[in-house]
């Protein structure tokens, strides 16, 4: 029986009205509402919403306030809290790094989190449907929906290659289930990463799987596949994260990690660390990719969105530094580099692993935890583009989640390639700083360097210049006036600046 069929006769049965989404192409979707009537077709009522159709999306929503909060943790906690923020801050002095992020995540990252989550519950849509329903709806110029056509790039950008680390994570936790870590000596682990990045078929196979992953996610929608995912899988990291840092707590390099990451020393703050730490607060609060936007937009018109933020930011700084807190003891107890960069989760840890009585045990653990941190992210960025299809083109979920996790993985293989086949290839080689950048470090460099920051600014500027003061005032429903103005002066003046230090570093340098 087709499936509108049934739901007349379901309704028919005594079933209450239920909202029947229809698509048609160019965005014309159309909702149908069936009321209890026993007589089918003509008691259909047929409504349009035109092109944007925000009310569709809205139509799903967050089960509950609970659900909302892990998954836009899930969106948050991700690689730049556990690999990129470790690495960051090993490289950069530690506590000083960590506390210029700190600040940054405070006066310039989280006011653009407000932003975008008000900008999706004011919009009801994806990224893009969302923007150009606030812009008609507030006579804006046009220009401004050039938030949500950036965010949606970049989001899609950002897939492609985070799934591909993401394919990394699972087989590390492969890897430690089936002992590989066992003794392994500096030499060793060096090799066992050296010879995955030079195999391209194994770095295929697991990038499938974990894109697949992905998409069987997708495919459930918003209560079926995110809330599902993240009420489990969040908790799940919690707890594994919490157990990795007591179990640092009694290593022997423990007060070292400590006293690394908190007794501050500035003579190692470089301007140039100053402002990754900048970029970093964005990437790893997921701001300027949209994925705040469509969370936002499944949130009900009484969650109150500041509180929301607190909450996430203070979740986002947690993870960094619990991180932080179970990485570095055992780097210190096993005597290894503290400053080794992007090595320092895939190389350095596994000697760590390999050294410790139970290794096998709590590698597994710790690569999940780091598995589970990757797919509550991409899954959210995902979601960016699916429901912008599923919008304009009236796709079903399933095609929708389908086509854009298979051409999000087709163009990952760009970046996959570029660890192996491709590594002598440097795209910008023209341009002096990027001499040496593979296709996937030029791509992360445009993504993180000027997409999200330029995606940021217009976010302040339309949200803290253009729009009405009032207007806003209402979509947030911020408890006071004082911490009103404090969002608003940082969304007008201080992170503007930050982010517009660090497009002028990117386009100088
Ligand atoms: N915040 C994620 C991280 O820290 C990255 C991300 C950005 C995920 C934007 C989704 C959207 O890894």
């Amino acid at each position: 029986m087709l499936p509108e069929i049934a739901r007349i006769a379901e309704i028919a049965a005594g079933a209450k009205p239920l909202p029947f989404r229809v698509g048609f192409p160019q965005g014309r979707n159309r909702e149908l509402t069936f009321y209890q009537y026993h007589g089918p077709i003509s008691g259909a009522i047929f409504r349009s919403w035109g092109e944007h159709m925000p009310e569709y999306v809205a139509q799903s929503q967050w089960s509950s306030r609970f659900a909302f909060l892990m998954a836009a943790i899930g969106s948050a906690v991700g690689l730049g809290n556990i690999w990129r923020f470790p690495y960051l801050a090993g490289e950069n002095g530690g506590s000083a790094f960590l506390l210029i992020y700190v600040a940054a995540t405070l006066a310039m990252a989280m006011p653009v989190l407000i932003a975008e989550l008000a900008l999706g519950r004011m919009g009801g849509g994806s990224p893009i449907g969302s923007l150009r329903h606030i812009v008609r709806e507030n006579c804006s110029s046009r220009f401004w929906e050039l938030i949500g056509i950036l965010a949606t790039i970049c989001a899609f950008l950002v897939l492609s290659y985070y799934c591909v680390i993401g394919g990394w994570t699972l087989r590390y936790v492969y890897l430690a289930i089936g002992g590989s870590f066992a003794q392994i000596g500096n030499a060793g682990s060096y090799a066992m990463f050296t010879d995955f990045m030079a195999d391209p078929m194994a770095m295929i196979s697991w990038h499938l799987g974990y894109m697949l992953l992905n998409v069987v996610i997708a495919l459930g929608g918003l209560r079926k596949g995110i809330e599902k995912t993240v009420v489990v899988l969040m908790p799940l990291l919690f707890v594994l994260l919490f157990a990795m840092v007591i179990y640092g707590a009694t290593m022997p390099g423990f007060a070292t990690a400590v006293d690394f990451l908190f007794t501050p020393d500035f003579s190692k703050l470089t301007p140039f660390a100053v402002l990754s730490a900048i970029g970093q607060s964005f990437f790893a609060l997921s701001v300027g990719l949209g994925s705040m936007i469509i969370y936002g937009a499944y949130l009900d018109k009484g969650a109150n969105i500041p509180g929301c933020a607190v909450i996430i930011t203070g979740a986002d700084v947690l993870v960094a530094l619990l991180s932080g807190l179970a990485i570095f003891p055992l780097v210190f107890s096993f005597a290894l580099e503290p400053s080794s960069g992007p090595g320092l989760l895939f190389i350095t840890l596994p000697i760590a692993f390999g050294q410790m009585s139970g290794g096998a045990l709590t590698g597994a653990g710790f690569f999940l935890l780091v598995s589970v941190a990757a797919l509550t992210s991409s899954i959210s960025l995902l979601e960016v583009v699916v429901t912008r299809l599923e919008e304009r083109f009236g796709m079903t979920r399933s095609v929708a989640a389908w086509l854009v996790g298979g051409v999000a993985w087709a163009l990952g293989l760009v970046s996959l390639l570029s660890f192996n086949v491709w590594s002598g290839v440097y795209p910008l080689a023209w341009l002096g700083m990027m001499k040496t950048s593979s296709i996937f470090a030029v791509l992360d460099f445009f993504c993180l360097n000027l997409l999200i920051p330029v995606t940021a600014l217009l976010i302040c500027l339309y949200m803290g210049w253009v729009l009405a003061k009032g207007t806003i005032r209402d979509a947030l429903g911020f408890g006071g006036e004082a911490s009103f103005r404090s969002w608003r002066f940082c969304l007008r003046f201080v992170a503007p600046l930050g982010i517009i230090s660090i497009l002028a570093v990117a386009l100088l340098s």
